[in-house]
């Protein structure tokens, strides 16, 4: 099979590691991929916006299976264009995206369908919206509609906090036609945890739970990132609420979108909070998490890309999926500075004394001529080690990581530290 790999994250790396060990697969393209990807697939110098050139590129290639990674290129449509032009696709329609690319549309499904989650409410203008702030305690919880890069949820400790991002979203529209409606809904507590599930449309199979670190330094301090490390499995999340989880969210979840007439195609990621009432949705994305991904995928004994051909074909029950019962630590290499400002182009130098079962999964890093890889980017790579404990995979990866260094590279301490303990 050709595989057609969408996205340039250390996820889409990982993804393309795991299809390459497939029997099934003979040639793997990456758009536009990285430095990581270079090295086992073919990097196509397109925009993840492109889609047009995205649909004619893997018509002309004759792509037998395209797998989209991230969440722009699925809410602008991706798949249901491939699918008029006849080509197989993993993720879902622009429709059942909207479960990740509008949290408007995720609270009304989850409130018809009694699904647990935050309980609050939708406005789009500020008059409204601030007269029902003045009737709620802090803190309280402010969320743009649409997508937003990560960066769409205000916790505001003071309703002064929540005015101002109210206004930033409804008036000043910071984030553009994602702040036209906003959320406001009540701040939970509790240990957080995501849990991914393949779907097929009918049929949802979860897949190990993972943890992910979203603030820049250790004790979860400073600003947000889009990820700086990952583990699976959480000791907190056993198999017992697993179950919980698939029952309470993600079936029912699967079956409203089966009878709206949107299917749900594709990896669904639900983001719980694990509160005193019992676990609930803070949100549902609709793709593969980076960084869990990088975390989850090295525990996967079944061919991936048997798993996405069955999601594809509706076969999903007709298949097995194994997981290796070995943790996985995930820690991600930053460049100093991000997620503020930061400079690239540093060359990365890889010790030969690093372990031969390390996996380093690329994201912001380029192959400058002559072959040198390059960081390019806030978040430069994820470097996983799996071992026969946490403790063993932790201490795995931070010794290998000393053998990874670029200039002003920084990187947490505390990944997966609350586990071993
Ligand atoms: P989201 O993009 O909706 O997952 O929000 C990003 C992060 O904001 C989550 O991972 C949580 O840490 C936090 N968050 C979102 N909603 C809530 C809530 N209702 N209560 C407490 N924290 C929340
Ligand atoms: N790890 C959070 C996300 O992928 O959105």
């Amino acid at each position: 099979m050709k595989i057609l790999v969408i996205g340039n994250g250390a996820r889409e790396h990982a993804l393309v590691w795991k299809i390459a060990q497939s029997q099934r697969v003979k040639k793997i393209f990456a758009l536009p991929g990285n430095a990581g990807t270079a090295g086992i697939a073919e990097n196509i110098n397109i925009s993840v916006s492109d889609i047009n050139s995205i649909v004619n590129k893997a018509a002309q290639l004759k792509a037998d299976l395209v797998v989209v990674g991230p969440e722009a290129p699925l809410a602008a449509g991706l798949v249901d264009r491939m699918e008029a032009a006849g080509i197989p696709v993993f993720g879902p329609s622009q429709k059942a995206a909207q479960l990740e690319s509008s949290k408007v549309f995720a609270r009304d499904l989850m409130n018809k369908t009694g699904i647990p989650c935050a309980s609050g409410q939708c406005f789009s203008t500020c008059s409204e919206a601030t007269r029902y702030l003045e009737n709620r305690t802090v803190p309280v919880v402010v969320k743009a509609d649409g997508l937003a890069a990560g960066k769409g949820v205000i916790i505001a400790t003071t309703t002064d906090e929540a005015v101002n991002a109210l206004n930033s979203m409804l008036q000043d529209r910071i984030f553009g036609a994602a702040g036209e409606r906003v959320i406001i809904e009540e701040c939970l507590v509790g240990k957080e945890v995501s849990l991914l599930a393949f779907s097929d449309g009918k049929t949802a199979v979860p897949m190990v739970p993972a943890c992910d670190y979203k603030r820049v330094f250790d004790n979860d301090k400073g600003p947000n990132t889009g990820g700086m490390g990952s583990y699976s499995p959480p000791g907190f999340f056993g198999e017992e609420m697993i179950r919980q989880v698939l029952e309470s969210v993600i079936k029912p979840t699967i079956a409203a979108m089966a009878e709206a007439g949107t299917p749900y195609k594709g990896v669904l990621y639900t983001g719980l909070i694990l509160t005193a009432k019992g676990p609930m949705v803070l949100e549902f994305n609709a793709r593969f998490g980076d960084p869990e991904t990088q975390a989850i995928l090295p525990r996967l004994k079944t061919d991936l890309v048997d798993i996405m051909l069955a999601v594809v074909n509706g076969k999903l029950d007709k298949i097995k999926i194994e997981w290796n019962s070995n943790p996985c630590v995930g820690v991600v290499m930053s460049s100093g500075g991000y997620p503020g400002e930061y400079r690239t182009g540093f060359p990365i130098t890889i010790s030969d004394k690093i372990d031969k079962d390390i996996n380093i999964f690329y994201a912001g890093a380029k192959m400058r001529n002559g072959g040198r890889i390059v960081t390019d980017g806030g978040r430069v790579l994820t470097v996983t080690a799996t071992g026969s404990t946490m403790e063993d995979a932790r201490d795995k990866v931070y010794r290998n990581i000393q053998h990874v260094n670029f200039e002003g590279c920084h990187h947490r301490k505390d990944i997966a530290a609350r586990e071993v303990s």
